[in-house]
């Protein structure tokens, strides 16, 4: 192993809205398309969504900056950077993050290859009506595995040219895409006979949902899983990062878009479900749901769902191509700047290790869905807590004065500190406490004992 810890030549973004998009890229994701909605709507609609953004703003907005801030300060993989500026007792932290790329990419790349082939099969007109059996075929067995590596071929592929090549160019494509895409299937969903009713389910205020227990566990597994936080993804853009924005400005914009996503998915995904009764199918926010009964939905329409349908899994390709990405870029940063490797060979064995680890998953839903409550919302939180604890206690004097370089004002640092510092601890911790059960629940689906 080629011992040359810094990288001579390290990559950049060329320019602003390279980093933008690509960090609202990897915001953006089958977090929001399909978890979003759901969790929304179970958790008391507008109520929840309020409490969501509520959490946006006070712990993920300054938790984002925090990772800008690390990123761009240090100018290396975040396994890297938390050992260099922390000291050996945080190296721990560095490893946390490479073990959620590593658990989240393993399994998000198996939903990500249903998608593929659900838009290659809506092209060619070829989605039976029977929307279930089809599911099951897509989602088990070889078909599975076989999307699943197609998947992380194309993702190792765009990673292995690069930051400039790869994942800013291919954002560059992919974004605007998406944006059309999705507001045009929201006007689309709104002339739907029948499908007005989604819209008061998915969104009545249900206050007295925010009192159960949990909902504040599912509101900050929500924020953490679909802002990309806790896990280093945004810290290893920003670490591409050479101009001295504001990047408090810059977490609000990614926070904020991914948000709008969300809330736009919401507002397709409810209206079909209403028009075209499909309620039977989702009555359970399980993973297959949206794969299943959005089809049905598509095929009621004939010769305009054809359409619809491509546009829609089209959509969930791309937000989950771009996620993906910066999950695989998280492990091949670290192999590139702490051991030199080059890139094509850590994107290679990282992607190839990873695309290993996910055949379980493909196999079988109970582990996916086991690995996602752990790593999704779990790991990701216990990631967040010790980014706030080394951003806001270890390192906080540096940290403010990258900060400053593009935020001026000192009182507005001084909230960001107060929130790094003191509310984003005592959340998370509370948060943690309460997502034990279902963790540990998970765990033993993991290890057999359940
Ligand atoms: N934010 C992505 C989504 O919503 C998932 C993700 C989590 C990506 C963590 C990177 C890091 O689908």
């Amino acid at each position: 192993m080629a011992a040359s810890p810094v990288t001579p030549q390290r990559d950049s973004w060329a320019t602003r809205a390279g980093f933008i998009l690509a960090a609202v890229g990897s915001a953006v994701g089958l977090g929001n398309m399909w978890r979003f909605p759901y969790v929304a709507s179970e958790g008391g609609g507008a109520a929840f969504v309020a409490l969501y953004l509520a959490i946006v703003a006070v712990v993920g907005i300054p938790l984002m900056t925090a990772e800008f801030v690390v990123g761009r300060l240090t100018q290396q993989s975040p396994l890297v950077a938390v050992r260099r500026l922390g000291g050996r007792r945080w190296a721990p932290l560095g490893w946390l993050f490479i073990l959620g790329g590593f658990g989240i990419l393993s399994y998000y790349s198996v939903i990500a290859g249903w998608t593929m082939r659900y838009a290659f099969d809506a092209v060619r007109n070829a989605i039976p009506s029977d929307t279930s059996g089809y599911f099951n075929e897509v989602s088990s067995g070889l078909d599975a595995v076989f999307l699943h590596l197609l998947f992380m071929a194309v993702t190792i592929w765009i990673v292995v040219q690069g930051v400039r090549k790869g994942l800013e160019r291919s954002v560059l494509v992919m974004m605007p895409v998406l944006f059309l895409l999705l507001i045009g299937l929201a006007i689309w969903a709104k002339t739907l006979d029948g499908g007005d009713p989604g819209y008061g389910y998915y969104l009545r205020p249900d206050l007295g949902a925010l009192l159960r227990p949990g909902i504040l566990a599912a509101a900050a597994g929500q924020a953490f899983y679909s802002l990309s936080l806790g896990m280093g993804a945004l810290m290893t853009y920003a670490s591409y990062l050479r101009s001295k924005e504001n990047l408090a400005r810059e977490a609000t914009v990614v926070a904020l878009s991914d948000f709008g996503v969300a809330f736009v998915a919401g507002l397709v995904v409810f209206p079909v479900i209403f028009a075209f009764d499909l309620f039977d199918t989702v009555s359970e926010s399980s993973i297959g749901t949206l794969f299943i009964a959005l089809p049905k939905g598509f095929e009621i329409l004939g010769r305009t769902g054809d359409f619809v349908d491509t546009a829609f899994f089209v959509l969930l390709f791309l937000a989950a191509l771009s996620s993906a990405i910066s999950l695989l870029e998280v492990v091949v940063t670290a192999i590139i700047d702490r051991w030199g490797w080059r890139r094509g060979r850590a994107a290679l064995v990282a992607g190839g290790a990873i695309t290993l680890l996910g055949i379980p998953s493909a196999l079988d839903l109970a582990v996916l869905g086991a690995i996602d409550q752990i790593s999704g919302n779990f790991l990701l939180l216990v990631g967040g807590l010790g980014i706030a604890f080394f951003v806001g206690w270890r390192i906080f004097p540096q940290a403010d004065a990258e900060l400053a370089q593009g935020l001026r004002s000192p009182r507005l640092r001084w909230v960001w500190g107060a929130l790094v510092r003191f509310v984003a601890p005592v959340v998370l911790v509370a948060v943690l406490v309460s997502a034990w059960p279902a963790t540990w629940a998970a765990v033993r689906t993991l290890l057999g004992l359940e």
